[in-house]
């Protein structure tokens, strides 16, 4: 392999069937000697180097162009592992641990003193998570070391779901792939903020607020961009988004329906068209429910598939936001492979799962409109995650 996160030219691809594989060893051993992994997790696919070795974290910001004030998550196999790195291990961390782990839930605990300071950004707290992909815990037992990682995206862009995606962002930055299909999840992990009383969520993600409320009761969500400097420092930096603006559509699918109708039936030179909904001669890409695009077909506003102005994604029933979740960072990719120039993505209900899915649209879009309501309003475009 190729020295201290000095990545091959052209990063290799291993494609890994189940984590009985014996390359992962070998994976293992690339990450522990001070080199760049991506490997797949139940969320994203994440970008892993040896977490005690502040070099080869180094390598993670550079590959990424990470800004360097954006702490890190280490990834453990085992809460005995998270036990050693937190400086405390307090019960609400244990109880969520054994509820949760493996799975997709980040623990923010304070940091034990041996790590280095470039993974927490300087921070007196660190955040640790034990994912469920058996490919995952293969290669951090296989390592022998915690694995920092950050999603493998290239910094502001969605984050990869697939290998595929990975390799899109990293080719020849990093020094190996690890790809294991698709990620089930689709999402970033729940983050949850223990080092305060009460603990606070400072990412909604693949566990609930309320499946996090069960186990530890009171729980503040510190997703919205508070006053001061944000909790979750990546939270402050733009991320989830295509190349393309993206519009993220509320409420009622008759309503998006109408909308889209009006969208895609609007003359190109109308000139009481607002100006971000004007189409000439631009690639408009539809994310929409089934609901939608039944009603849509209905009304007879379906744009013709081989017609080269759209591209069109169903984006499964608004009832199952998970499947939502799983899709749409792989949606907000191909948009930017099909060259669309404006994003029109259709919210889902903010039950369960679909917190997690509301919260990563909203961060990626540049507007938001609630359909069928008589104003529009148009938010600055928050500031986002990394
Ligand atoms: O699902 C996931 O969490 C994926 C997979 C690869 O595990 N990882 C991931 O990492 O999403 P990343 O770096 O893209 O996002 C980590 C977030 C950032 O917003 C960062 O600011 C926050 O976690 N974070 C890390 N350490 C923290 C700390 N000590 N206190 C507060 N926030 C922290
Ligand atoms: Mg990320």
């Amino acid at each position: 392999m190729e020295g201290k996160a000095r990545a091959a030219a052209i990063t290799p691809v291993w494609q890994i069937r189940d984590a009985s594989d014996p390359r992962i060893a070998e994976a293992g051993r690339m990450i522990r000697d001070g080199g760049l992994v991506a490997f797949p997790t139940e969320t994203v696919y994440g970008l892993g180097a040896n977490g005690l070795d502040g070099e080869a974290v180094a390598g993670i910001y550079r590959a990424k162009d990470r800004p360097a004030d954006n702490p890190l998550i280490l990834h453990v196999a085992s809460v005995a592992e998270a036990k050693a790195l937190a400086g405390e291990w307090n019960d609400a961390a244990q109880r969520l641990a054994e509820a949760y782990w493996p799975g997709p839930l980040t623990v923010v605990t304070k940091s034990a003193g041996h790590i280095p300071a470039i993974v927490t950004a300087g921070l007196d707290t660190v955040a640790i998570r034990c994912p469920s992909d058996p490919i995952a815990l293969a290669l951090i037992t296989a390592a022998g070391v915690p694995i920092a990682a950050p999603s493998a995206n290239a910094s502001g862009r969605p984050s990869p779901t697939r290998a595929e995606h990975v390799l899109e962002d990293m080719d020849g930055r990093i020094d190996l792939i690890l790809d294991g299909g698709p990620c089930q999840v689709g999402l970033e992990s729940t983050i949850v903020d223990l080092s305060v009383e009460p603990p606070a969520i400072l990412r909604p993600g693949g566990v609930t607020r309320e499946a996090i409320s069960r186990i530890i009761g009171v729980v503040r969500e510190e997703t919205a961009e508070p006053a001061g400097a944000p909790k979750a420092p990546g939270m402050k930096y733009r991320h989830y988004a295509p190349k393309a603006p993206v519009t993220v559509l509320e409420g009622e699918p008759g309503a998006i329906a109408s909308y889209i109708g009006e969208v895609l039936a609007r003359p190109d030179t109308s000139p009481d068209a607002p100006s971000e909904d004007k189409n000439p001669g631009r690639k408009t890409a539809l994310l929409l429910s089934g609901e939608s695009w039944r009603l849509l077909a209905e009304r007879g506003f379906l744009p013709p598939e081989e017609q080269e102005a759209y591209y069109c994604r169903d984006m499964g029933s608004r009832d199952r936001p998970a499947d939502m979740g799983t899709l749409l960072y792989d949606a907000l990719r191909a948009c930017d492979r099909e060259g669309a120039d404006q994003i029109y993505a259709e919210a889902c209900s903010p039950e369960g799962r679909g917190a997690a899915v509301l919260n990563r649209l909203r961060k990626a879009a540049a507007r938001r409109i609630k359909c069928g309501f008589p104003e529009t309003h148009d938010p600055k475009r928050e500031q986002q995650d990394d």
